[in-house]
């Protein structure tokens, strides 16, 4: 079969090289973007005189037609034309003829691919964003419902202080805000065209950057044709921002996956984000959280691809960039996906406060309490730290907690303990009297509460 570029050519490739190294498979995920791009491009050699009126209008006419049959799903493509550009270039001049060769006038497939990834991501940017919201919108409500749930409260997974399940909800609230504020940062680098960069230098057509720039949404245009087709930042700064996210997302999920173990027996999960066991008839396993903790690696892992591919490039289109796109697809489908996972996971879960708050009485985490205690009446905060310490050696002594502790044994450890000692003890309490902004104290939470959620608002 004859190829596009087949003029220089004496002998066609045999059919495996073309199929290794055609993007086709992948890259028709681009074809809305692809076309989009095309008819910004053909308007713009309209408007510049580079196209009569007519040829131009009858490509339109053809994108037009290839647009409606995209979203039918009524294209067919081939791997002998390579990757979606050549494809579409291909079908163009089958609905239309020899005419449709003139859309590729003062363009080449790499401004043009890099183009259509500018305008991909920043659409799926978009759904990326509406995704971390909806997801601090479940976190707000479960944060709503839980102000004064109290549970442990964890450094090296070991019981610390008493906590409120809000404040716990929150914190991940705030990291969800930073992805956020990274992924639209981040739309500043990715909305900008490299389309009319040509092949690495420019063109000799008097093209209007801007005007295809503007028709297409973007903010501005890349300075230098060279950076324009070679650069892959946007695409590595999504990644990362992704990966980052993921994270988030991971460690969430590996706090769900311990609250629902019979140990901890803090939440259930609701049936829809968990799974049976074929074999043991009791098991009813957090396969969700499992999966997107699980998932976090891929996203890493498209990172690193991209950071490798990138690294020895000499300036300025390579044909390793092909290897951009596949990473970035599945990072998309994979952060969006886990996202909307997240959302309904979060907003059905149901919290055991009863466990929660059981769990707070038959623990030491209200050891900090006493120690608090006695520093706020005069004793230095280290002694009081020694003096509780040995409180707390005794009780396990005796398997007991705290809160039994005979009041002679206090009085006998420090004078300055009184009864009231006990009601400092209660965990509750614990948690109320935290009055430092950024605490757990019920009254901080409240406010941290409406903080988040007037940013949600204003968002909307
Ligand atoms: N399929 C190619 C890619 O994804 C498009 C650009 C090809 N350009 C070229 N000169 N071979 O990178």
């Amino acid at each position: 079969m004859k190829k596009l570029w087949g003029g220089r050519f004496q002998k066609s490739p045999e059919q495996w090289v073309d199929e290794f190294g055609a993007s086709i498979d992948f890259d028709q995920k681009l074809v809305q973007e692809d076309i989009q791009g095309s008819l910004a491009h053909v308007k713009m050699l309209a408007k510049c005189g580079i196209l009569e009126e007519k040829d131009a209008d009858k490509i339109i006419e053809g994108l037009q037609i290839l647009q409606q049959k995209a979203e039918k799903n009524e294209l067919s493509f081939s791997a002998a034309y390579e990757d979606i550009h050549l494809n579409l270039e291909k079908l163009l001049i089958d609905e239309i003829g020899p005419i449709g060769g003139k859309l590729h006038t003062g363009r080449s497939r790499n401004d043009q691919v890099a183009t259509d990834m500018h305008l991909y991501l920043r659409n799926h940017v978009e759904v990326i964003l509406s995704g971390i919201e909806e997801l601090q919108d479940a976190l707000l409500q479960k944060a709503e419902e839980n102000v004064e749930t109290v549970l442990p409260g964890y450094t090296h997974l070991q019981r610390a202080q008493p906590i409120s399940l809000a404040h716990h909800l929150l914190a991940y609230f705030w990291m969800l805000q930073r992805d956020k504020e990274r992924m639209k940062e981040s739309l500043k680098r990715i909305n900008v065209s490299p389309l009319g960069s040509g092949a690495l230098a420019g063109t000799t057509f008097p093209i209007d950057r801007h005007y295809s720039a503007e028709l297409l949404g973007f903010e501005g245009i890349y300075e230098n044709s060279l950076d324009g087709v070679s650069d892959r930042d946007f695409i590595l700064e999504f990644l990362s921002h992704s990966s980052i996210l993921m994270m988030h997302l991971s460690r969430f999920c590996e706090e769900l996956i311990l609250w629902c173990s019979e140990e901890f027996k803090f939440i259930e999960l609701d049936d829809t984000y968990a799974t049976g066991s074929s074999m043991m008839p009791q098991k009813k396993n957090p396969d969700m959280a499992e999966l997107i903790r699980g998932k976090t690696g891929r996203t890493y892992g498209n990172l690193f691809s991209l950071l490798t591919i990138m690294k020895g490039l000499p300036l300025a289109y390579n044909k390793d960039l092909q290897e951009d796109k596949e990473g970035m697809f599945d990072t998309v489908e994979t952060v969006e996906g886990s996202l909307k996972i997240f959302s309904g996971m979060t907003a059905t879960l149901k919290v055991n406060k009863a466990k929660m708050g059981q769990s707070v009485k038959e623990d030491f985490s209200n050891a900090t309490e006493l120690a608090d205690y006695l520093a706020k009446k005069g004793m230095p905060f280290r002694e009081a730290h020694e003096v509780v310490g040995k409180l707390v050696y005794q009780c396990i002594e005796k398997s007991i907690y705290l809160s039994s502790l005979d009041f002679e044994e206090y009085q006998k450890a420090s004078p300055l303990f009184e009864k009231d000692l006990y009601e400092a003890l209660d965990p509750y309490q614990a948690v109320s009297r935290r009055i430092s902004d950024g605490g757990t104290g019920f009254g901080k939470v409240k406010e941290a509460l409406q903080k988040a959620s007037a940013l949600i608002q204003t968002a909307k």
